[in-house]
């Protein structure tokens, strides 16, 4: 099976990585790809927002199934027109996507599924920005505010603060570059991604993942796309995970194609464990990034299988999923000054060590790597237990040189120290 890979990041890499550990898979392409997966896979050029752009390419190279990487071509429809071309294609149609790309789709779906969410509204009106605000608010008795724009913003469009002006202003400067904005009630708990392989109603949970959404260690600074991750989660009882698939994935999935807008991919739950159980904070129609540098680093599955079985209407046939005992954490590397305006065009040392997954790299002409992103590597350690990854990672990371790099210290560290409880906060 000849797999292409569409993306840039080290979800890529990792999507790459776990590939090529399946037997049935003999040819590997990514595109456009970065300094680091020109070594994992043949690399080309893309436009990856163009439909026929990824047709003509999978067409070019005779690709037996396209894997999508990001949620933009998703939303866009790439998938769609993939899969119109006769070629296996895994990612949701742009139909499906909106469970992503729109929230008050995503709220809506959930309402009519019976799915535990955080309480929101929509304000398109700057008008009623006020009033919105005072109902959401701590003076009704929220811990924060929190405002999300409705469509993407690749993780930061994110703003929880106890600060109205703060949560005023992020509000007001949505509103007037044209984006409706979600008010939410604050859910309180640890967070968990569950990222499940989808088909219609048939869903299979991969391992459950926490990330890092802020830039600072003790979760400190604004919010980022993930300063790093660990899989799975020693503190989440196993049947918390079953009741996650069974009380929230199954019937989301059950409600779309119920609607007409079945999804058949990633579906990524990422959801907040309240003192009154799972709920949902967001969902994404793809792998998340860096929890899959994690989650994938354990399967011993073969992931070919596993994706195209998706993408063909096979998933309910697969055998269950087999998975590497211990931990994964990931720890991302990410340039001076990210998540503002990062620094880049530095040449890094040490990049080419296995355990180092690429993101915003470039390979310059005389051979060097350099920076050429915010989030520039995911560092991937493997362990007995998460102690033992997390050093695995820290080493690795501490073999790294990028001037002006910062990352976190403390992916995983409360979970290790057993700091986190399912119902009592992380601390
Ligand atoms: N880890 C957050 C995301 O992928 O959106």
């Amino acid at each position: 099976m000849h797999v292409l890979v569409v993306g840039s990041g080290a979800r890529e890499h990792a999507l790459l990585l776990a590939l090529r550990r399946d037997p049935e898979v003999d040819a590997l392409s990514v595109a456009p790809g970065n300094a680091g997966t020109s070594a994992v896979a043949d690399q080309y050029d893309l436009d990856v927002t163009s439909g026929d752009a990824v047709v003509a390419l999978a067409r070019r190279i005779g690709a037996d199934l396209v894997v999508i990487g990001p949620e933009v071509p998703l939303v866009l429809g790439v998938a769609d027109a993939v899969r119109a071309a006769g070629i296996a294609c895994f990612g949701p149609s742009k139909d499906a996507a909106r469970i992503e790309g729109s929230k008050a789709f995503a709220k809506d779906v959930m309402s009519a599924a019976g799915v535990r969410t955080a309480g929101s509204e929509i304000v398109d009106n700057p008008a009623h920005l006020d009033a919105a605000l005072d109902r959401f608010g701590p003076p009704a008795g929220q811990a924060a505010w929190v405002v999300k724009d409705d469509g993407l913003a690749a993780g930061k469009g994110v703003v929880v603060t106890t600060d109205r002006d703060a949560a005023r202003a992020h509000a007001a400067g949505l509103l007037d570059a044209g984006h409706p904005v979600l008010l939410e009630s604050f859910l309180d708990g640890p967070e968990v991604s569950l990222f499940c392989v989808v088909d219609g109603d048939t869903v299979v949970p991969l391992l459950p993942a926490q990330d890092f959404k802020r830039v600072g260690d003790g979760d400190t600074g604004p919010n980022t796309g993930g300063m790093g991750a660990y899989a799975p989660l020693p503190w989440l009882p196993a049947e918390v995970t079953k009741q996650i698939v069974d009380e929230i994935v199954q019937p989301v999935a059950a409600e779309m194609v119920r609607r007409g807008s079945s999804f058949s991919g990633l579906l990524y739950a990422g959801l907040a464990i309240t003192s009154r159980g799972p709920a949902v904070v967001e969902f994404n129609c793809r792998f998340g990034d860096p929890e899959t540098q994690a989650v994938l680093a354990l399967l011993e599955s073969p992931l070919g299988r596993l994706l195209h079985a998706a993408a063909t209407g096979e998933l309910a046939a697969q055998p269950p999923l087999h998975w590497q005992d211990g931990s994964a954490v990931t720890v991302v590397v990410a340039a001076e000054n990210y998540p503002g305006r990062p620094r880049v065009g530095d040449v890094i040392h040490g990049a080419d060590a296995p355990a180092v997954l690429h993101a915003g790299t470039a390979r310059r002409d005389d051979g060097s790597v350099v920076s050429s992103g915010g989030r520039v590597l995911s560092v991937v350690g493997t362990g007995k237990d998460l102690a033992a990854a997390r050093e695995s990672a820290y080493a690795a990371v501490a073999a790294i040189r990028l001037p002006g790099s910062h990352f976190r210290s403390d992916i995983g560290q409360a979970a290790a120290e057993g700091r986190i409880s399912p119902v009592g906060g992380s601390g």
